[in-house]
């Protein structure tokens, strides 16, 4: 057992890998991961499922309250619509406030845990033990984007993913409500020419010189 509570922060745009890199990086140190993203979209979707608009906080905001964990387990989750309804609903403080004690209490949970979003490392753990802050650039995280949809039957055309991911990086960075930024004390680990092994790889490196460095 570790005598300290490893907790990393795993933040960065849409498609850049920090879902994957920390779903490894968990593994490896055998420490449970949230997904936070997967919480914005269950929030989308419930406002999409009810004809309402992501814009709308007060709708937006009810469905956060009564959050509907089933829809994390929803065929539609990873669809573009919900996507961007969940980028749409990310921005009201609202929404944002109804999640942070859920994600609060992951973090702060005995040995640690391994969370990915946007805000982790600025908001959620601003202690975090590591940070990463996981980019690549955006003609390859649409790449990765359209693949991923294709695998999934949501055959799109390379620029109308291009675009999406363009506005939805806006918006993320663009909010006023915990934007996405790479914390001050956050490492840099760009995977625009890493193969999937390779980044975890990196990224475990980069865990380990936060932990010698304690
Ligand atoms: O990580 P993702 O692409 O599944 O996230 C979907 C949207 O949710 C993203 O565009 C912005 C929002 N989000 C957020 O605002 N804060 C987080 N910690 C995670 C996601």
């Amino acid at each position: 057992r570790r005598s300290f509570n490893l907790v990393i922060a795993v933040d960065g745009p849409a498609a850049s890998g920090k879902g994957t890199i920390a779903k490894a990086v968990a593994r490896h140190y055998g420490l449970p991961h949230m997904d936070t993203g997967a919480l914005y979209r269950a929030v989308g979707l419930a406002v999409l499922r009810r004809g309402g608009q992501p814009g709308d906080a007060a709708t937006a905001e009810a469905a956060a309250r009564a959050l509907d964990l089933s829809l994390l387990e929803d065929r539609a989750l990873r669809d573009a619509a919900t996507s961007e309804a969940a980028s749409g609903v990310a921005v009201h403080p609202g929404v944002r406030q109804a999640l942070f004690d859920l994600q609060r209490a992951f973090a702060a949970q005995p040995g640690g845990a391994v969370l990915d979003g946007r805000d982790i490392g600025t908001i959620i753990a601003p202690d975090a033990t590591a940070k990463l802050f996981v980019t690549a650039s955006p003609e390859v995280r649409a790449a990765r984007r359209q693949a991923e949809l294709a695998s999934r039957g949501e055959v799109r055309s390379f620029d109308e993913v291009l675009a999406d991911v363009r506005k939805r990086d806006a918006r993320d960075a663009g909010r006023d409500a915990a934007p996405l930024v790479q914390a001050g004390d956050a490492a840099l680990l760009d995977t625009s020419d890493l193969a999937i092994d390779a980044a975890v790889q990196r990224a475990v490196a980069l865990v380990e010189n936060r932990i010698g460095a304690m």
